[in-house]
């Protein structure tokens, strides 16, 4: 069996707490990593390192295990940049939109819904995303959701059936219906090809008794649930994801004291070593305020409330067509009042309990052998130069790529 040898790392950040200097990235100095079979075998210090097979020298880099993105929606077609123009000349943001890229989809190919998902996969992963999850959401008919999903599958094993993403416009006077399709027929195409059930639950979207019919419909089919909650204002999605136990309730923008205190009222320690957790984490979508002119949510109070904090790009032709982890981490540190430290782990080690994996966003032996190299000295220099291309070498499942 092959192996290769990932050596003379600078820093590296491996996600263990007490690992190395401590602190929640487990941060070692000098550091190597053996890999094999696509997997961590081994870490230590560059002194000690094993032979291998093979050797990469990342001449004092540091290196970080990948991002993982647990929110986007790669399954679509057409373009929104007018939509993005008016905003930016001051129009707000309503979902509105959404319809728009619902009939293009609908319209398109399955080619083209493949070749638009794929061409995004690769970008995410050129800039160090190798873990992602993708969303269906843009068909809203029980053919279309399952071919986005069965796309979706072709690209990432995280997939999420998000047939609940607006009412479409042919049912736009008898919700109710539509949420009998989204729980029937739909969910029973649907289903094969996703791991968890996801609803936008907002006003324009859908209310708590939908949303809770919905996830509850998934959750019976053995789906885990993730939920769109309190993006555009304050509204019960957040309150309704914990009560489920929702892996994760993403966007988080508008909370109030009640929705803070129920995701902290799901923090645990398994005694495993990693910490403790909340089961319910906050994913933050820093690009879709960016892309929407609006208020960042407050990372600060969710952390300080001892809330896990992920954080992911909700890449989506509509509120945020950024496919950049490292962006997102910037975003954070400057508008969220995280520290660097704790949005690289929210994008790393964060996103892996949005998923609930433990395989990922953490770099130990057994770990699965996804490693950025940077091209910068620390984790530092996500946030401290942002915009700037420093994702020199990517791993996934111990291939470079
Ligand atoms: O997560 N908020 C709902 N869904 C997407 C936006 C989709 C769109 O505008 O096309 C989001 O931001
Ligand atoms: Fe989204």
């Amino acid at each position: 069996m092959s192996s290769l040898l990932v050596d003379n790392i600078g820093e590296l950040v491996t996600n263990v707490p007490g690992h190395g200097e401590g602190g929640p990235l487990g941060l070692r100095r000098r550091a190597a990593v053996l890999v094999e079979a696509g997997e961590v075998v081994w870490i230590g210090p560059a002194r000690d390192a094993p032979a291998a097979d093979r050797r990469i020298d990342v001449g004092g880099a540091a290196v970080l295990p990948g991002f993982v993105d647990s929110h986007a929606h790669l399954v679509f077609a057409g373009d929104r940049a007018a939509e993005f123009a008016a905003r930016m000349s001051g129009q707000p943001y309503t979902g509105g939109g959404i319809r728009t890229t619902v009939a293009a989809t609908r319209a398109a190919a399955d080619d083209e819904l493949r070749g638009t998902a794929r061409r995004l996969r690769g970008e995410a992963l050129r800039q160090g995303t190798t873990t992602i999850e993708v969303k269906s959401g843009y068909g809203l008919t029980v053919t279309d959701e399952a071919r986005s999903l069965r796309i979706a599958a072709e690209v990432t094993d995280e997939t999420t059936f998000l047939g609940a993403h607006v009412v479409p416009a042919e049912y736009a006077d008898r919700p109710d219906d539509y949420v009998g399709l989204v729980c029937g027929p739909m969910l029973a195409a649907a289903a094969p090809y996703a791991r968890w059930v996801d609803v936008f639950c907002e006003r324009g979207a859908f209310d708590a008794d939908h949303t809770r019919a919905i996830l509850t419909c998934g959750q019976a089919v053995g789906l885990g649930v993730r939920v769109h909650a309190n993006q555009l204002g304050p509204g019960p999605g957040v309150r309704l994801g914990v009560e489920l136990g929702a892996a994760s309730v993403d966007h988080c923008t508008h909370l109030t004291d009640a929705d803070v205190d129920a995701l902290a009222s799901t923090r645990v320690d398994p005694g495993d070593g990693d910490g403790p957790h909340t089961t319910t984490v906050a994913t933050l979508l820093p690009g879709a305020e960016f892309s929407t002119r609006s208020p960042y949510p407050d990372a600060r109070r969710l952390l300080d409330a001892g809330v896990t904090v992920a954080l992911a790009t909700d890449c989506n032709p509509g509120s945020s067509y950024t496919s950049s982890m490292p962006f997102c981490v910037a975003l954070a540190v400057r508008e969220m009042r995280m520290t660097p430290a704790e949005a690289v782990w929210a994008a790393t080690a964060g996103g892996a309990r949005a998923l609930r994996r433990d395989d990922v966003g953490v770099l130990r032996p057994g770990a699965r052998a996804d490693l950025v190299v940077l091209d910068a000295p620390s984790h530092l220099h996500l946030a401290y130069r942002p915009g700037v291309p420093l994702i020199r070498q990517v791993l996934h499942n111990g291939v470079p790529q």
